[in-house]
């Protein structure tokens, strides 16, 4: 079971050094040699989409492609010239050249109609979310524009824990939402307002749809409501929504629910809790703990209260209102009567009926608007959830949103996003341990990520020990090696949710004893995600260990594929000596390496440079036959010598 992917997860021999970069550096001291000019004191800005191919950024940079090529092999990165580099090598690569790599702003913006399409979607680079470059542009646009916005929530949590009537609970909850007569539509999302100020809820609890949403480059929450049943505690979805939660870097505020029961013992949740890392701020840490009942229907207004305090305290919840409007497709369906509909979050400016937009490769115009109460609404500003109707055909979560000029644009971006989407998805960066190791040398600081999973919790904890333990100490000289780090840690197979995970954050899985569902399988082939199986431990951290040093390589193993004699020696003008031997076992190939043996000497060892049967060229000769043989770079043949083939092959 565990040899499978292993296999397939090794690199060949070709290119072992495209991700690995040990082999790069070891060549000689790394100099700057490409740049063209030391880099100016005040590096000049370059903005670049989430993927930009080499040959567009070195042109953008007016430098040589090639140079371009050469810079990433001193970083270990073996690229060619049409290859999609994200954004993150991009900018290491331009920071060689002196310039300053920014996000690019939107390919819809007025003042850059000339961008390429390739900017409405990040999902080549999970680093960056579209919220983040939205806010970072507005930031630096217009500070004085952007308004507080509305906090967007997602509830997660083990199974049974509550999430669902907890969601319901607080829908209930809501004044607003009741005096419109309790009539509310499923559109994936809805708001609530507590003391005047409002507050978007997911509608999909669970973190499997969060970095699923995640995987795809969007990210529409902005806090974690991590559901913890009180007479349960900690169990594995919580580990795991809290691995999710941290990977995207959004908050926690713990609901300890369920405690209406009398077997509820809060105390246990803290506990268990603050071993993972969230502590109660009334313990000393900075978590809130908000007891709860979903079915009582109490704490219900803390819980509130506490999401809104925590907003407060995020600087990024913020929006322009006054622009057109970009958001996040969070759900779709195809409506008989209604044609295609969708639900988009808007993150930034504000979206009207009539607006032309871009979502993803679908397009459209705006027809009609509902809110989540199933009103008809004319316009929806930041953090709003609206389903709308008047699409191409049905985008996909995931998708974003853009507002432009017009119909007609907007349909030639969409075909644009098509060709764009279907080549990303090919080039999509390969989550393995050797180019995991090279970004994380070129981007210094940068931790490889690891997710594990292992049979049974007695040996999953050992192993994460072990595995920490191949750090390198703390110490000043060390500041700058690789770390690694685990973000998740689980028992069971590897599942989809894993994998989702590990194309969100760019980490590699590591499974101990487990095998891999057929839903992870096809995830993670199609989104080249590592998953490397183990079923010796040993053998697990030993290569972690290779790949945090850069030595990883794949195992090669010789195959003697066949034996021969030779018999006597010739001269052949321009071609040197040339063997006549006689194949004394299997066959001698051209494309092999070969031996030289002399007595028990090795005299030499070599590639076949040609294999001739007479005068004519083969492939092969097999054994009992004579053939005329010469090796590359070696001609001192003698009658005696035992020639032995080989061929170099991988092993998993
Ligand atoms: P999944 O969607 O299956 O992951 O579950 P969930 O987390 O959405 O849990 P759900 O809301 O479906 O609740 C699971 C069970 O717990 C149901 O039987 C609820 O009635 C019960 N439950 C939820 N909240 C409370 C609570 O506060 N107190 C009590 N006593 N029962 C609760
Ligand atoms: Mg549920």
């Amino acid at each position: 079971m565990a040899t499978e992917t292993k296999t397939a997860t090794r690199t060949s021999q070709g290119n072992r050094s495209a991700g690995r970069g040990g082999d790069g550096r070891r060549e000689g001291p790394r100099t700057n040699q490409p740049a063209p000019s030391a880099p100016p004191a005040a590096p000049k800005v370059l903005e670049l989409p989430a993927s930009i191919s080499l040959r567009d950024l070195a042109a953008r940079m007016n430098v040589s492609p090639i140079n371009v090529i050469r810079e990433l092999m001193q970083n270990g990165v073996m690229a060619t010239i049409n290859q999609q580099l994200d954004f993150d090598t991009a900018a290491i690569v331009a920071s060689a050249f002196g310039w300053e790599a920014q996000p690019i702003p939107l390919v819809t913006e007025s003042q850059a109609p000339e961008l390429p399409a390739t900017t409405t979607d990040s999902k080549a680079a999970p680093a960056i979310t579209l919220r983040q470059r939205l806010l970072a542009k507005e930031q630096a646009e217009n500070e004085g524009a952007l308004k507080t916005r509305p906090p967007v929530v997602t509830v997660m949590g083990h199974v049974d824990h509550g999430k669902t009537s907890l969601l319901d609970a607080i829908r209930k909850t809501d004044v607003a939402s009741t005096e419109a007569g309790g009539i509310t539509q499923h559109i994936g999302a809805y708001m609530v307002e507590h003391q005047g100020r409002k507050i978007t809820f997911l509608d999909t609890p669970g973190h499997e749809a969060f970095t699923a949403m995640r995987a795809r480059g969007a990210q529409v929450t902005d806090i974690a409501v991590l559901v913890v049943a009180a007479d349960d505690g900690v169990m594995p979805q919580t580990r795991e929504a809290i691995a999710h939660a941290r990977a995207a870097q959004v908050p926690i505020i713990v609901a300890v629910n369920k405690i209406d029961k009398p077997n509820a013992r809060p105390e246990m949740v803290k506990k268990e809790l603050s071993e993972l890392g969230l502590v109660p701020d009334e313990w000393g840490g900075n978590t809130l703990f908000i007891p709860v009942s979903a079915k009582q229907r109490t704490g219900i207004e803390d819980l509130l209260e506490g999401i809104l305090l925590v907003a407060e305290s995020l600087d990024t919840i913020k929006a322009n209102p006054n622009r057109a409007a970009v958001g996040t497709i969070i759900e779709s369906q195809l409506s008989k009567s209604k044609g295609p509909i969708a639900t988009v979050l808007v993150q930034n400016g504000t979206l009207h009926v009539g607006d032309a937009f871009v979502a993803g490769s679908t397009y459209g115009r705006v027809r009609a608007m509902f809110d989540f109460r199933g009103q008809s609404v004319k316009k929806a500003g930041p953090s709003m959830p609206v389903s709308i109707t008047g699409l191409s055909e049905v985008p996909a979560a995931g998708d974003i949103l853009e507002v432009v000029e017009d119909e007609r644009t907007a349909r030639a971006l969409a075909m644009q996003n098509q060709t764009r989407l279907a080549k990303e998805r090919e080039a999509r960066r390969i989550t393995n341990l050797e180019q995991l190791f090279a970004l994380a040398q070129a981007n210094k600081a940068q931790k490889m990520l690891f997710i594990v999973k292992a049979d049974t919790q007695g040996s999953l904890q050992p192993l994460v020990e072990q595995l920490y333990k191949l750090n390198p100490p703390e110490t000043a000289q060390n500041a700058e090696a690789v770390r690694l780090e685990v973000i998740y840690q689980g028992t069971g197979d590897v599942t989809e949710s894993d994998v989702n995970l590990a194309i969100a954050s760019g980490a590699v899985i590591l499974g101990y004893e487990v095998g891999v569902d057929t839903a992870a399988r096809r995830k993670a082939e199609s989104n080249h995600v590592d998953i490397r199986l183990y079923d010796v431990i040993y053998n697990l951290i030993e290569d972690v260990e290779k790949a945090l040093k850069g030595s990883l390589a794949p195992k090669i193993v010789e195959k003697v594929i066949g034996t021969a004699e030779v018999k006597q020696t010739f001269k052949i003008a321009k071609v040197g000596i040339v063997a006549g031997v006689r194949v004394t076992s299997g066959v001698a190939a051209r494309n092999a390496k070969v031996r030289v043996r002399r007595g028990d000497q090795l005299v030499h060892t070599g590639t076949v440079a040609s294999l001739k049967r007479l005068t004519e060229d083969v492939k092969e000769v097999r054994q009992g036959f004579e053939c005329g043989l010469s090796i590359e770079g070696f001609q001192d043949f003698k009658p005696g010598d035992l020639l032995e083939f080989f061929v170099e092959e991988q092993t998993s």
